[in-house]
């Protein structure tokens, strides 16, 4: 059935509202969507939640409730119809008594294959693509998911909290405190909503982290705690560090080099912690290679937490997807003060990395600035 001008305004609206999901839900697709009963106008609405979190059409749905029967969905991606890490969202909006869905493109993923749409027409509902212009525009949005999918690494976030200058640490200090406590607050949420947070063996030794969500109700949506990775190429991580220590309670994971000491690999593994060998760059563990092995390990959204160097050697190494960096209003100083990114650097200012949709946004005192590296 072709759109009515009444379906197109709506569909828009949950193009727009997927843009709200940008940066919190990668690898998944950012999707929104918007119940709607003719007369009785919008019933519920609503964007992916972040990463492990509810779908777009559950977040509608659980705000519609019972108003959800004989609605129309909108919906900017269609509905899942496979069983991942929630329920297929077809047979939410089935069993929500739901009558049409408009979409506004198909899911490209081949583990999906038409299969929510071919799950919502066996239920008698009818489904009604967009098509030219606003297909076009619902596509748009898809573009990281497409980046991501047969890709066997998990999506890489980059994190770090610098002062006014671009410093993260005074000269080889402890990271200590750079931003506020609002930014915290969103850093220990972002922690959650990771498979797991890694950091360089010098801030593990330098700043002796914990790596753990931190808030007072414990990690949001009911999330585990997230694994703790250190990218370690010869195993220098004490058995006295607070991660080694904590390690029963919550997994760490060292990527090492293949060549590591053996006596060191046996001793962290009698502290319950995992040792990933993995081939080495220039003395170094191959980022790439790291990647792999933590996908293996279940991990499909990784949140780096720096230092320096690391950042330097992801950016490097084309491996990062994402920025997500706070700036506070506060000065460190000093030519040894540790910058953001280490690394070679660049020649001329035209080779310089630009990031792409990027988003600003004010927490307290301290400003965020997310965005993506072009791919
Ligand atoms: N404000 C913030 O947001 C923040 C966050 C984190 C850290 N920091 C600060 O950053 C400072 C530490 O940063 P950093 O740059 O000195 O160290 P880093 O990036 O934490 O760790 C670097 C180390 O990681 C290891 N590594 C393993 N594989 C690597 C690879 N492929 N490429 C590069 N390194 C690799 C290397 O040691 P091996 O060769 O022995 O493996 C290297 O020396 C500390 O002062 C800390 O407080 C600040």
């Amino acid at each position: 059935m072709a759109l009515t001008d009444h379906d197109e305004r709506l569909l828009r609206r949950a193009i727009a509202l997927a843009r709200k999901a940008r940066f919190d839900v990668e690898p998944n697709p950012a999707v929104g969507c918007v119940l709607d009963r003719g007369e009785d106008g919008v019933v519920g609405e609503g964007w992916t939640a972040p990463w492990g979190g509810p779908h777009a059409e559950a977040v509608a749905l659980a705000v519609a409730g019972e108003r959800a029967r004989g609605a129309t969905a909108y919906v900017s991606l269609g509905p899942c119809g496979v069983h991942a890490k929630t329920p297929p969202c077809a047979d939410a909006l089935v069993s929500a008594g739901v009558r049409r869905v408009v979409v506004g493109v198909g899911d490209p993923s081949p583990a999906e294959a038409g299969a929510g749409l071919a799950r919502l027409r066996e239920a008698s509902i009818q489904v009604d693509l967009a098509e030219g212009t606003l297909q076009r525009e619902a596509d748009e949005g898809l573009e990281r998911f497409r980046r991501t999918l047969g890709r066997r690494r998990p999506w890489v976030v980059l994190k770090w909290a610098m002062s006014l200058d671009g410093r993260i640490a005074a000269a080889r200090g402890s990271g200590g405190a750079i931003s506020g406590r609002r930014a915290q607050r969103l850093l220990h949420t972002w922690r959650a909503h990771s498979d797991a947070v890694a950091v360089g063996i010098d801030t593990a030794l330098i700043d002796d982290p914990q790596l753990t969500c931190r808030l007072a109700d414990g990690p949001p949506h009911g999330r585990p705690q997230p694994r703790r990775v250190v990218f370690d190429s010869s195993l220098r991580l004490p058995a006295s560090s607070a991660m080694v220590r904590s390690a029963a309670e919550v997994q760490v994971l060292v990527v090492c080099g293949e060549d590591a000491d053996h006596a060191r690999r046996t001793a962290l593994e009698s502290s319950d912690v995992a040792v990933l060998p993995v081939p080495v760059v220039d003395g170094r563990v191959d980022l790439g290679a790291a990647l792999e092995a933590l996908y293996v390990h279940g991990v499909r959204r990784l949140l780096v937490e720096g230092g320096a160097k690391i950042h330097g050697a992801f950016l490097k190494a084309g491996l990062a997807d994402q920025v997500s960096a706070f700036v506070a209003p506060r000065i460190l100083g000093g030519k040894d003060a540790v910058p953001a990114v280490e690394g070679s650097g660049i020649d001329t200012a035209e080779a310089m990395q630009d990031l792409e949709e990027v988003m600003w946004r004010r927490l307290g005192d301290d400003l965020l600035m997310q965005g993506y590296v072009p791919a």
